[in-house]
């Protein structure tokens, strides 16, 4: 196994996009950034340099972080930002997955821009699961603001209102010829005819989830979050922001070019959102470019219509694992997590400037009606292993509160979430299920909740109220998919699980930023019962303080 080593500089660079050219923050000047391509079992020594005027940290998303918590990288949970003018290295290993993963930055919506592939091959010497591609590319969706997407959020935070949504979407940070000025940057993807070609898709949008297919051509699905999975074809993907999905092509269609094209899947009814599509050409090389690249459009696929949650979820559905797996049973740790937005009632004719949403109230989301606040003076993982009081509190509750009929009609005076920085504690070696339900509250709408230092399994998922009697009977125990973010289906449930087998302090959350800010997340703490984390080394001595 190799050890990889890298320097990302993060420094404001100016991108030109969308007929303007804005500032934009940049590893090394790099809009996406560096892909790191990595062998399984191979170590990655990533030194970040922080040139740049905000805060900034990174996170290895779908990385197990077996033991490396230190290295995990959102801001606040385990460690400190980095301050303009320092820097962390960032060191850990790649054990045991394959596949597609990608990094970004984890603080504030600094990740609109800063973020890249990170494509994980088999050990060296060993081959892919499935006939090896004649090639292969990255495929980034992403989102752009014509606008500083820090100044974005930090209005909305100001406001209490739902923050502007993007102005365009993005492949491999190019929106493509259907917007203006974008005709010279469209990401091109040439091929030779009779060719197999494996497109590691990522979705990288920050607060979209997105419908993606290709003119003409079948995908077959062979990974996603970096674990192979039983191939199935498709000629649409859905994927939530965090999501990956690699896919084989075949160039066996008549010399052309194709659109690739993404566009959302809106699920929450009468939320706005961007109604755009982006694009990015399959280009048949032996096609004489005179007649076709200039004067015709290429040809166009048709994609499900922006509400179109039946194939948002026979997508999600069609995953398995190659073979029967281990579940884990005898569950130790049996949770029921609802996951929500909601609108926080201020108070009666007060004209609060952070009063600015729907009705004088402001925007919220809670898990288990907790509103999760990042702490500021320590990070978790920092507080946790120091024993520092005062920092969290351990009773994030296994229940919601209060019983009702989640995907109802719900009164949302039954629902206002009390905030704070409220962990759970799973021991060292425990079995998790976790039932995430989402709610009504406000709006229902698809959330793409991930957990960070563990794969799970989905067991099942579905419409409405999960129900312990019947719903039971549906779990996949045989040769469930092994995902890090799980796309809970808009009033619906997923049941996922998984053994608590590596020590720290990790956060669930929901992988639209917009909902993280409001306070979608909430944290486990993996140790070994007496408040020591198992074998976690001390902490590395350049970690940022606060
Ligand atoms: Cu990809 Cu906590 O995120």
């Amino acid at each position: 196994a190799k050890t990889h080593h890298h320097n990302f500089v993060v420094q404001a660079t100016k991108v030109k996009r969308l007929c303007k050219t804005h500032n934009a923050i940049t590893v090394n000047g790099q809009f996406p950034g560096p892909t790191l391509d990595v062998n399984n079992g191979d170590t990655l020594v990533i030194n970040v340099v922080n040139k740049a005027r905000y805060n900034v940290t990174f996170h290895w998303h779908g990385v197990r972080q077996m033991r490396t918590a230190w290295a995990d990288g959102p801001e606040f949970i385990t460690q400190c930002p980095i301050r303009p003018g320092g820097s962390y290295t960032y060191r850990f290993r790649i054990q045991g997955q394959e596949g597609t993963l990608w990094w970004h930055a984890h603080s504030s919506w600094l990740r609109a821009t800063v973020y890249g592939a990170l494509i994980i091959r088999p050990r060296e010497g060993e081959s892919y699961p499935f006939a090896k591609p004649n090639h292969e590319t990255p495929i980034l969706l992403g989102e752009w603001w014509d606008a500083n997407p820090i100044d974005v959020i930090r209005e909305a935070t100001r406001t209490g209102a739902a923050p502007n949504i993007s102005n365009a979407y993005t492949i491999n940070g190019q929106p493509g010829d259907l917007y203006n000025c974008s005709i010279k940057g469209t990401t091109i993807v040439p091929v030779n005819s009779g060719e197999s070609i494996l497109l590691r898709v990522i979705n990288s949008a920050l607060n979209q989830q997105l419908f993606f297919t290709i003119a003409n051509h079948k995908f077959t699905v062979v990974g996603a979050d970096a674990s192979y999975v039983k191939p199935f074809t498709t000629s649409v993907l859905m994927l939530g922001p965090g999501q990956t999905t690699d896919v084989l092509i075949k160039s066996d269609q008549p010399p052309a070019r194709y659109y690739m094209a993404a566009r959302a899947y809106a699920s929450a009814q009468g939320a706005p959102f961007d109604n755009t599509t982006t694009t990015a050409i399959l280009k048949y090389n032996s096609i004489p470019c005179k007649s076709h690249c200039n004067s015709s459009k290429p040809i166009m696929p048709t994609l499900p219509a922006f509400n179109d949650t039946r194939t948002a979820s026979a997508f999600t559905k069609s995953f398995r694992s190659p073979r029967k797996v281990e579940v884990p049973t005898d569950i130790d740790e049996n949770l029921f997590i609802t996951v929500g937005l909601g609108l926080l009632n201020c108070p009666k004719g007060s004209r609060a400037r952070n009063c600015q949403g729907p009705n004088g109230t402001r925007f919220t989301a809670s898990m288990n009606n907790v509103s999760f606040i990042l702490p500021s003076n320590f990070s978790l993982l920092q507080a946790h292993h120091q024993g520092i009081p005062g920092v969290f509190t351990t009773d994030f509750p296994a229940a919601p509160p209060v019983k009702f009929d989640y995907t109802g009609n719900v009164s949302r005076s039954l629902w206002q979430p009390i905030r704070g920085t409220k962990v759970y504690n799973l021991k060292f070696g425990s079995k998790v299920q976790v039932v995430l339900q989402g709610t009504s509250i406000f709006t229902a709408e698809n959330h793409p909740i991930h957990l960070h230092g563990y794969d799970f399994y989905i067991i099942a998922e579905g419409f409405g109220n999960f129900n312990p009697k019947t719903d039971t009977a549906k779990f996949n125990l045989i040769d469930p998919p092994l995902r890090n973010t799980a796309s809970l289906p808009v009033n619906g449930w997923t049941v996922i699980r998984f053994v608590a087998d590596n020590p720290g302090v990790w956060i669930m959350h929901c992988h639209l930023d917009v909902h993280i800010g409001w306070g979608l997340a909430m944290v486990f703490v993996v140790d070994n019962g007496v408040g020591e984390l198992q074998t976690l080394d001390a902490p590395p001595t350049d970690l940022p303080v606060c």
